[in-house]
């Protein structure tokens, strides 16, 4: 499987959670064809993966409000039919319903969202090893 990874970040946590999330899969045998800023994508590693993994952070009031920052870059993102696609989000305290918003948005891109997985801010090395073994886990065969 070859996957490239988007992510959105302010101060470092979702761009670490990307190579963490990248370096786990790769130890496990899939192919990372790029880890690069939504807002600055690298379109060759959208075109040569058959997964697309988009991270973003919670932005909100921390106990209410809670939304996934940057779903108009995301948005801007080009289509992505006929590629599977997973999400996540890193936060401090509560995520609430920021994955189900990301994944709404990414959807919208065109690709088939199979999971994804919030990921503490203070935890991003085991919460980055749980996501990949949870991708692999549920990446369906295709044939
Ligand atoms: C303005 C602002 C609002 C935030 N709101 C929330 C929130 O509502 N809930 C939460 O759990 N974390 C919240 N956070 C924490 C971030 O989601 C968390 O630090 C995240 O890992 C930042 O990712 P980054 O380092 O990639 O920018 C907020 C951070 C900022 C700067």
């Amino acid at each position: 499987m070859k996957a490239a990874i988007l992510f959105e970040s302010l101060t470092g946590h979702t761009r670490t959670a990307g190579e963490l999330i990248a370096s786990n899969l790769q130890q496990e045998g899939w192919g990372i064809t790029g880890v690069s800023p939504v807002r600055k994508p690298e379109m060759a590693s959208i075109q040569d993966a058959d997964m697309i993994i988009i991270g973003t952070w919670v932005h909100g009031l921390f106990v209410v409000g809670q939304a996934p920052w940057g779903l108009g870059a995301i948005a801007g993102l080009p289509a992505m039919q006929g590629k599977l696609a997973a999400t996540f989000c890193t936060f401090a305290l509560n995520p609430a319903k920021t994955l189900d918003k990301l994944d709404g948005a990414v959807s919208q891109l065109g690709a088939e969202v199979i999971g994804g997985l919030a990921l503490h801010r203070s935890k991003l090395a085991a919460h980055s090893e749980e996501f990949a073994a949870r991708l692999i886990a549920n990446v369906p065969v295709r044939a």
